[in-house]
């Protein structure tokens, strides 16, 4: 991975145009040059590497639980086709340009982050000093692990949890509400996802852009996927198959 990525370092270092930066690694490397950031190239590399392993696998296992979601309710993926057809229609690609006027794909994200759940129990925490939390005593040097496998099943903020409703997200007036506190998909505080919005963008694209060209459906003769997921620090739905029909 680290060969790789000094390879990519080393590219962009030969082609860089400092009036021009093409992306994230070319103003790393111009701050590096002007001395603005005092980083060596193992520092970049180790961005990289952290950029890499947060937010591709994190993004592609919650496209991998969307399309099993949508294959097994077919009636919330006609919703969103028909919102797509309505706002974008045939004629271009959807862009996040469109993620305002698509509140249905907007809902049924968090639904799939709900019920997907790729990283139930995500960053470990430690207590600094003697604290409190929600009532509780919590005497320094605590481990402390945030559930929130248990939060996406909380029948309190979330009534029948086991069903996937992306309208649980929608107020009477059709406005996405974010379920924010009742659930963390991004984690809380200062160390929350500095990726989400990035992540959000690339969920709303993927999906909006699959969806305006296919519908997904069970293989002939199958009436179920696998049930199940991957373990892991991020965790995929088990392996499956799917028949992508071209709209
Ligand atoms: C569906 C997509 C994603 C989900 C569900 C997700 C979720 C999370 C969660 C729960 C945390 C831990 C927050 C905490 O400890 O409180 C985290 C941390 C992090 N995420 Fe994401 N993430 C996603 C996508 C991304 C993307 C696209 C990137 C960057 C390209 C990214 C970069 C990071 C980094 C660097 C951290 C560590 C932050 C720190 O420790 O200060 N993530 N993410």
């Amino acid at each position: 991975m680290i060969d790789w990525h000094i390879k990519l370092l080393e590219e962009h270092r030969q082609t860089l145009n400092e009036s021009s930066p093409r992306d994230f690694l070319d103003h790393l490397l111009i701050q590096q040059q002007t001395g603005k950031l005092m980083v060596s190239d193992t520092d970049i590399c180790c961005v990289l590497d952290d950029l890499q392993g947060a937010g591709f696998d994190s993004v592609t296992a919650t496209t991998d639980w969307g399309i099993q979601l949508l294959v097994q309710n077919p009636d919330v993926q006609k919703k969103l086709q028909a919102e797509i057809d309505e706002v974008v229609g045939t004629g271009r690609a959807p862009t996040t340009k469109d993620r305002p006027n698509m509140p249905y794909l907007e809902a049924t994200l968090w639904e799939i982050q709900r019920v997907g759940m790729i990283d139930p129990i995500p960053g470990v925490r430690g207590a600094l000093s003697d604290t409190t939390l929600g009532g509780f005593d919590i005497p320094k040097d605590t481990v402390l692990m945030a559930n929130h496998a248990k939060m996406a099943m909380n029948p309190i903020n979330f009534p029948q949890p086991q069903r996937f409703d992306p309208s649980r997200y929608l107020d009477e007036n059709g406005v996405v509400v974010a379920p924010d506190k009742k659930i963390m998909l991004f984690g809380n505080g200062f160390r929350i996802c500095p990726g989400m919005q990035l992540a959000r963008d690339m969920m709303f694209t993927v999906m909006a852009n699959l969806l305006q060209r296919f519908t997904f459906q069970l293989p002939e003769g199958v009436t179920a996927l696998p049930a199940g997921r991957t373990d892991g620090l991020v965790q995929h739905p088990l392996p499956f198959k799917i028949r992508a029909i071209a709209r």
